[in-house]
């Protein structure tokens, strides 16, 4: 079953997760523009900012997946 996170556009919570994790949103800004969420009634902006709030941290833990293309030695 899907976990809708916002009713008015029907965003569910994976697109929340995969606009977090493989477009790097950070804002309820970046989820409106990638997702549509939170472009009509604004109700689940807390539920959204939540979601930002669990996950944004863990992309930021991670490593970069992109490596330099400059070499140090
Ligand atoms: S529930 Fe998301 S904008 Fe209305």
């Amino acid at each position: 079953m899907r976990d809708i996170v916002c009713n008015c556009q029907m965003v569910d919570r994976d697109t929340i997760d995969k606009a977090i994790h493989e477009k790097r949103a950070t804002t309820i800004e970046e989820i409106r523009r990638y997702t549509g969420a939170n472009t009509g009634c604004g109700k689940c902006m807390s539920y959204i900012n939540s979601i930002l709030d669990s996950e944004v941290p863990k992309v930021a833990a991670k490593k970069p997946e992109t490596t330099s293309r400059f070499k140090l030695w």
